[in-house]
């Protein structure tokens, strides 16, 4: 009876120590937050003023990436877009008040944000009214072939276009500023220029708007589109929002799946992925900022159609993988380019790539309307970063420590 006693005891012994090895394995195979794929996407972690890449966010960890498209060269194809206009336009129709000079307005969006300011660069750059900075107010007089003469170009007034909330990018101020412009400088316009369709959109919503007057936005948001098959907008620029959303979750996809190297930014972009998925449009990584970007394309109502029908990526379909929880976080609710864009392109395709999104959205001012609502993150397999100020890297990636 004792020996048998002993017996049982010894394989209770056993068995718990079998169970404390089980448990203790199950606990090392969880996936720490710090270890977790970190993809950053639309707002580059970078330096407000320099635009300097924020490299030691973008190593945080090696599933670190930033998904957006080619800024600097979007800012050429914008300033280019608008030098073809010029070249093609009747000087005296166009020069309103017939002083021989072409006079611009421009809404520049966000100071501190490298797309503004590449945006901002390219087309003073194109217009040669660079003085050598992205800063409202900083222009010297330009010229352009306008029909073949050649005429001056004065930037009459340029601004940041913030809300009275202190968001940015905000359409309503660009109402306003436009207003104000129109009263202010009459017939002296002859072009209005925007850094985004929002505020491009804004400015026409000024009562005032001087009928005819040509004007630039960027970013083909689907009213900007319809604006240009109506007339009333001149031309945008696809920064290709539909590619960038469906490469954020690829990228992401890629990292939960395992992938390492180049796969990561190959597989669903160059060449299919394990479950037959391939983004079409051109997705190029830039090994140097840890960077996949869309690139660019001018619109106008040469081409508007072939836009028009906001047809979905055929090459993504459903997938069978594995459903994993993402936590992502947008710096403004109302952000029209994120809201009425991006956003739709991530709820389209998340489900088809097994992505289980919840999503956070900031005020556009306070980095705290997004981090108050950036925790419970044990509970996420990944996280997608916008950030509301672009060097605010490290708020993020210091919750992801433990
Ligand atoms: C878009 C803007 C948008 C901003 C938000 C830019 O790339 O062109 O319309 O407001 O991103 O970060």
């Amino acid at each position: 009876m004792k020996k048998a006693l002993v017996l049982m005891l010894i394989a209770l012994i056993a068995v718990t120590s079998v169970f404390a090895q089980g448990g203790s394995e199950a606990a090392a195979s969880v996936v720490q937050n710090k270890d977790k794929p970190l993809v950053f996407f639309n707002r580059q972690p970078s330096d407000p003023v320099t635009t300097e890449i924020d490299m030691e966010t973008m190593n945080w960890n090696d599933k670190t990436y930033y998904v957006g498209f080619d800024a600097v060269g979007g800012g050429v194809v914008q300033g280019q877009m608008i030098v073809d206009f010029l070249a093609e336009a009747d000087p005296a129709a166009i020069d309103r008040n017939g002083d021989g000079v072409i006079g611009y307005v421009l809404c520049i969006g966000d100071v501190g944000h490298n797309d503004s300011k590449a945006r901002t660069q390219g087309i003073r750059q194109a217009l040669g009214t660079w003085a050598g900075s992205t800063d409202p107010g900083v222009a010297q007089e330009g010229s352009a072939n306008v029909g073949g003469t050649t005429m001056k170009v004065v930037e009459l007034d340029s601004r940041a276009m913030t809300g009275t909330d202190g968001s940015t990018w905000n359409a309503n101020a660009a109402t306003d500023a436009m207003g104000n412009w129109a009263n202010q400088l009459g017939d002296q316009i002859d072009l209005v220029i925007s850094n985004n369709d929002g505020m491009a959109m804004g400015c026409l919503q000024a009562s005032n708007y001087p009928t005819g007057v040509p004007i630039f936005g960027y970013d083909a948001n689907a009213d900007a589109l319809e604006a240009i098959a109506a007339g009333r907008l001149t031309g945008t620029v696809s920064q290709n929002a539909d590619a960038q959303a469906a490469a954020t979750l690829q990228t992401l996809r890629n990292l939960l799946d395992g992938l390492t190297g180049a796969d990561v930014y190959t597989k669903g972009f160059t060449e299919p992925d394990q479950y037959g998925n391939k983004i079409t449009p051109e997705v190029n990584y830039e090994a140097d900022e840890k960077a996949l970007l869309a690139a660019n394309e001018a619109v106008t109502i040469a081409n508007v159609q072939n836009l028009l029908s906001g047809a979905r990526d055929a090459g993504i379909k459903q997938s069978s993988a594995e459903v994993k929880n993402v936590l992502l976080t947008i710096y403004n609710s109302a952000d029209n380019f994120l809201s009425s864009n991006y956003l739709p392109a991530l709820n389209y395709y998340a489900p088809l790539m097994g992505i289980n999104l919840t999503v956070v959205q900031g005020d556009g001012q306070n980095e705290s309307s997004c981090l108050d609502r950036f925790t419970n993150l044990n509970s996420f397999d990944a996280y997608a970063i916008n950030m509301v100020k672009t060097n605010s890297g490290p708020d993020y990636t210091s919750r992801l420590q433990y």
